[in-house]
């Protein structure tokens, strides 16, 4: 593997390693800041929500082929899932995709105005019994409490938290008894790298500890928005590791039936590394986690 560990790649000039929130009044900061840059990044997903609709339209399901394995493995999720809740459910297109896999109810959670907006406008041309919150995922309404068969989250979600725990008490809390959580997302590793001209170098990043404040968008997903860089907000990430999610999953009461580490993608992440190179790499993690009955 043509990998050149020694020499971290020099950071980011629009990018700021920093420590963890220290507080509650912190990870609210965070948060705020988060929502102004998702209101931002999120006109890419409005352009295309005519074609997001057609995708639906036509019973084209975004679900990932690892959540569905892992789910399937629960049997037909029109037998089990009545309620499933997304939390961090951007433009709504997985959320709605949960409906073509057979959930009879779906509701959506998200911080963004746009992203909410335009799932509401999607949701609303496609019918079916789908609902959206506006709202930080802590502050999920507490009338949702002890409904859902299924929590499902993911794809570019856990990292823009600031508080895990925090998280994973609103999905404990959440689910109805014998409920599941689904999560698949990056694996922590793929922080730790980048690509030079087709190699992988070291970012620099700390695993265990590892906090980043930006401004702009990769090219592989939302892009050049356009706005000189003093206008694009400031936006803060978190790498948890493995251990923390499950931890913090564990901690708040559930019990963990599923871990997966995946060479699967669900974005085109280090697309300059070769393919045999890259399948390799753990890019993506699973897991299901179960509330008591
Ligand atoms: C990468 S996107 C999720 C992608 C999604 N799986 C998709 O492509 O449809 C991350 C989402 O998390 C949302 N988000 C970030 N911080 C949040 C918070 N504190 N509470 C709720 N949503 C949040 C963002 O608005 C964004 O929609």
């Amino acid at each position: 593997m043509s990998t050149d560990a020694r020499e971290p790649e020099p950071q980011d000039p629009g990018e700021t390693l920093r420590e963890p929130a220290r507080d509650a009044s912190e990870v609210r900061a965070w948060h705020e800041d988060n929502r102004r840059g998702w209101n931002q990044g999120a006109v890419r997903y409005t352009e295309g929500r005519e074609r997001t609709l057609e995708r639906l339209r036509a019973g084209e399901s975004n679900v990932h082929p690892v959540e569905r394995a892992n789910l399937a493995d629960l049997g037909p999720l029109g037998q089990w899932c009545r309620t499933a809740i997304h939390l961090q459910c951007a433009s709504g297109l997985d959320t709605l995709s949960l409906l073509i896999e057979g959930a009879q109810r779906v509701v959506g959670v998200d911080i963004s105005d746009v992203h909410v907006d335009n799932a509401r406008w999607i949701a609303a041309q496609l019918g079916g019994d789908a609902t959206f919150h506006r709202c930080d995922v802590l502050d999920t309404p507490h009338d949702l409490d002890g409904t859902a068969d299924l929590v499902y989250t993911g794809r570019g979600a856990l990292n823009w938290l600031a508080d895990l725990d925090a998280w994973a008490a609103v999905v404990a809390r959440l689910l109805v008894p014998g409920g599941v959580v689904h999560v698949l997302d990056d694996h922590p590793f793929t922080w730790l790298v980048d690509q030079r001209d087709g190699r992988l170098v070291m970012t620099g990043f700390d695993y265990h500890r590892a906090a980043v404040s930006s401004r702009g968008w990769s090219a592989e997903y939302i892009g050049d928005l356009g706005l000189g860089p003093d206008a694009l907000a400031w936006m803060h990430e978190r790498v948890w590791t493995i251990a923390d999610v499950v931890n913090a999953l564990v901690g708040a009461g559930l019990r963990l039936e599923r871990l997966g580490e995946h060479s699967e993608q669900y974005w085109d992440n280090l697309s300059g590394v070769a393919e045999d190179e890259r399948r390799r790499l753990p890019m993506t993690f699973s897991l299901l986690a179960r509330m008591p009955a």
